[in-house]
Formats: structure tokens, C-alpha cells, sequence
């Protein structure tokens, strides 16, 4: 293999507190099974935890599971560690982000490997109006400008998609919960549009997919959750109940990947998420 491919593990929505045995188990066989990978860098896009949303005091434990890894790794936040987007229950607000930001470091990352750049961002915070919403997207202006400067391919990874089925489709009371509101999605696209960005990886859904988006030429990765639980929710494309992680073979300027499977029991739920008022 030439030095300068590596490889790079994705993991998402492990939703582990390792206070409990049964918790403890599964990250064995997780880490057991990314380990025989090899990788050279692992990314989690977000739901590491459960949940610390409602007990942040478990954020310290899910990162020293990542320091059981010989190499790098580097998480995003998701709904179930810092609150749903704003609009749905237990929206996020800055005092978990702080919780968040004390245990992780920060709730975004860059990172360069060669020819590429990976940049993680804060999902959860799209379309809330928070002056930190404003600081990631001039801060990702920058990093897609230095990574253009650098001549660097880009890789996208958040726990949100940015959308489910077409870029331009109404967000409904179905896929409300799924994916963020129009402004931010919109705002996020015309980022994704840039010739630099090559992949784009995902979780959230606990669904697995790989598509290609012609209008902005990338590959768009819905991770499948490492977790055990399957959410068949009404808008997902058939065909994507798998409990497992992501494998991606860099090299200079492509790359390939592989779904790896779990051997975890699957535990399927019909979660139907459409929106309903609270009238309290
Ligand atoms: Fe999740
Ligand atoms: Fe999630």
C-alpha cells in the first residue's frame, strides 16, 4: 500500500453508557471489531452517547472508550448527547454544548491527512439562531478555503443528513425530526456544492445508505448505527437495517468503503416521527 493511503473508521450512534454491564459488552464487541480494521483514523459522527443530553457526566467515560484506539479519533455531537434541533423536544441549548465542549474539546473538528481534509461539524445547532451557528459556518468558510489553497479533497461528516431524499425537498412533519430546517439546509448545500467536497458522512437515521448527489458530486454515507437498534421509520429507502460501522480505503484522490457488519443482536423499532404539536 502506497504511505500515503490510510484508512478511516466511522462510527455512529453507539448510544453507550458503560455504567451498565450490557453497555460495556457491546462496546467489546465494537471495539474489538474496529480494531480489526486497522485504522489510521477514526471519525464518530454523533449519538456516542446515552444520553447525554440528560446526564452529561457520561461524556468523560465515552472518551476514554475512543482512547482505547491506537490512533486518532475525533466525534461530532448528536441529538442524544446535546439535544434535538430546535423545534422538537429537548431542543440543544449552549449550557450542554459547554458540558459538551469541557469533556470533547469542541463540538466541531478539522483534520488533514494528505490530500484530504475532514471537517466535522456541530449539526444540532443548525437553524437554532445561536451566534455559534454563525461561528461554524465562517469557520467552515474557512477550512473550505484553506483546503482549497492546499488542493486538498474535503470530507463532510455530521450526525444530521442534510437531507433524505432530494436536496430540495419539503421538510414535513415526517422528516422534521430527521434532517434541519430549509434556511440552515440550504446554507449547508451551498457549502457541499463547492468542487472540493468528495464525501459526505452521516448517521442520525440508524439506516444505511450510500448515494451520489450528481448535482454537487458527491457521495453521501448514511452510517448504519453500531448500537443494535434499526429505526424503520416510514421516509427511509428499503433495504437499510443493518447494525455496523464504515470502512474508507483513502487514497491521494479517491476512495473506496465497505459496510462492516456487527455481530450485535438487531433489535428492529418502528419509530414514527412525525411532528405533533404539543399544545401545552
Ligand atoms: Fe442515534
Ligand atoms: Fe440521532
Amino acid at each position: 500500500m502506497p504511505e500515503s493511503d490510510f484508512i478511516l473508521v466511522q462510527l455512529s450512534d453507539t448510544h453507550l453508557d458503560l455504567r451498565k454491564p450490557e453497555h460495556r459488552d457491546r462496546w467489546h464487541i465494537i471495539r474489538e471489531a474496529v480494531r480489526a480494521q486497522k485504522p489510521d483514523l477514526i471519525l464518530v459522527s454523533g449519538d456516542i452517547s446515552d444520553d447525554g443530553m440528560f446526564d452529561s457526566s457520561i461524556f468523560h467515560a465515552n472518551l476514554e472508550m475512543l482512547g482505547e484506539f491506537d490512533c486518532p479519533s475525533y466525534v461530532v455531537p448528536g441529538n442524544h448527547d446535546i439535544g434535538n434541533k430546535i423545534g422538537v423536544d429537548d431542543p440543544v441549548n449552549m449550557p450542554i454544548i459547554e458540558q459538551w465542549i469541557n469533556a470533547f474539546g469542541n463540538d466541531r473538528f478539522a483534520v488533514e491527512r494528505d490530500r484530504w481534509r475532514f471537517i466535522g461539524l456541530n449539526s444540532q445547532i443548525l437553524g437554532s439562531g445561536f451566534p455559534r451557528e454563525d461561528q461554524q459556518f465562517a469557520w467552515l468558510d474557512q477550512q473550505l478555503d484553506a483546503a482549497d489553497a492546499a488542493q486538498q479533497n474535503v470530507v463532510l461528516c455530521q450526525h444530521m443528513p442534510i437531507y433524505l431524499n432530494e436536496r430540495d425537498e419539503n421538510v414535513t412533519s415526517q422528516s422534521h425530526y430527521w434532517i434541519p430546517s430549509p434556511e440552515s439546509r440550504d446554507a449547508l448545500l451551498a457549502r457541499a456544492d463547492r468542487p472540493s467536497v468528495k464525501l459526505i458522512m452521516t448517521g442520525h437515521v440508524h439506516w444505511y445508505r450510500q448515494t451520489y448527489d450528481a448535482h454537487h458530486n458527491a457521495t453521501c454515507i448514511w452510517c448504519p448505527s453500531s448500537s443494535g437498534l434499526v429505526v424503520t421509520d416510514d421516509p427511509f429507502p428499503p433495504n437499510g437495517e443493518s447494525v455496523g460501522f464504515m470502512t474508507y480505503h483513502f487514497s491521494d484522490s479517491t476512495f473506496t468503503y465497505q459496510k462492516i457488519e456487527l455481530a450485535l443482536e438487531k433489535q428492529l423499532i418502528h419509530f414514527d416521527a412525525t411532528y405533533k404539536p404539543r399544545n401545552d
